[in-house]
């Protein structure tokens, strides 16, 4: 009889984070399209917890790793390639040594960085391109204000909006305002001012906020400009008082859009936003360190050691 591959894993039984555990659970076996990722590093993101509707989830979806052992169809990645991406929000999370994902959602990790900084980018980057690029069809010399712009997803959202050939302006705390610029924003605004009071003719909106922040964003914008929210969904009938567009989605896997960040990444033209580490056992403490302290960028769950070799 085979013996049954076990992994650690961390696991939420519920969506307070204090109630994450550290377990030994069986390995995930690959399904024919899907390769076993060595999991090197994942990020946590922003209320993630409170998105489950079944428990218990293993939480955080990005991931960089290492190809351990590849489905039966899947032609296109081989064990030992060094792959980030996504892991889709119906499945099992990455923070694990392990963990199954369509290989059609992966890429070759940015070879200028290591793990770590990888793993910061998949959720927050695709989410940021996917804004700009599919929902806004951002195009040169737009005006963007990207509410949240030192956050997970703002601070690849500010860098991607100036490289697409944007002005951008953020909304940040007065202590980021220098951080964000530096992202390559042209003005910050502090978050605790009226920014509707400084911004106007805006084409694009993009919230990562949500609430209050949301309903004070119709009118900054230009008649036909187009607010894209991603922390709460705009009300249509907000949208058509206003004369303007607004839309609000879920962030999906893309390997071609990971390539896209990929190469930006290392040319050097995009700067993944690394904060502090913490390991897998202490993935709680990573939850409450992201929920409670003003972390710029993305708090990282480092699985492996940055330079350690995958499988096993
Ligand atoms: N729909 C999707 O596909 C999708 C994808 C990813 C994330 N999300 C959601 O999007 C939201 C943001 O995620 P994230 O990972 O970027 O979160 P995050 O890393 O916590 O970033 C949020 C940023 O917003 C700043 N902020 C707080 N209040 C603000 C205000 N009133 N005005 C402007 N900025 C303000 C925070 O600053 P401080 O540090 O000073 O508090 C922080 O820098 C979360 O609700 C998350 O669940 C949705």
């Amino acid at each position: 009889m085979s013996q049954v591959k076990t992994m650690h894993a961390v696991r939420a039984h519920h969506a307070d984070p204090t109630g994450l555990s550290y377990e030994q659970i069986p390995r995930p076996t690959p399904g024919p399209d899907e390769v076993l990722v060595a999991v090197h590093a994942t990020a946590v993101t922003a209320g993630e917890l409170s998105w489950s509707e079944q428990w218990p989830v293993i939480p955080a979806h990005d991931v960089s790793g290492v190809v351990a052992e590849v489905g039966a169809r899947v032609t296109d990645l081989q064990v030992g390639d060094e792959v980030f991406g996504l892991v889709g929000f119906d499945l099992p999370g990455a923070a694990a040594e392990f963990v199954a994902v369509p290989a059609a959602d992966l890429a070759a990790k940015p070879g200028s960085i290591d793990h770590a900084a990888a793993a910061t980018v998949p959720l927050g980057g695709l989410t940021a391109w996917q804004a700009l690029v599919e929902h806004a069809q951002l195009t040169k010399g737009q005006h963007v204000l990207v509410h949240g712009g030192a956050g997970g997803v703002g601070s690849y959202a500010v860098q991607l909006a100036a490289r697409l050939g944007a002005r951008v302006t953020a909304t940040a705390s007065a202590a980021d305002a220098g951080f964000v610029r530096a992202l390559d924003a042209d003005a910050a605004i502090d978050y605790t001012t009226r920014f509707e009071d400084q911004v106007r003719d805006v084409d694009v909106v993009v919230d990562t906020v949500g609430g209050s922040t949301l309903a004070r964003s119709w009118q900054v914008l230009r008649p036909g400009g187009v607010l894209v929210g991603i922390a709460d969904a705009p009300a249509p009938s907000d949208a058509d008082r206003h004369g303007v567009r607004g839309t609000y989605f879920v962030v999906a896997p893309n390997r071609a859009q990971l390539g896209e960040l990929a190469r930006l990444i290392d040319r050097g033209e995009l700067r993944p936003m690394v904060g502090p580490a913490f390991p897998l056992a202490q993935t709680a403490t990573a939850v409450v360190t992201q929920r409670d302290q003003h972390i710029r960028g993305k708090v990282v769950i480092q699985v492996r050691p940055n330079d350690g070799a995958g499988g096993g």
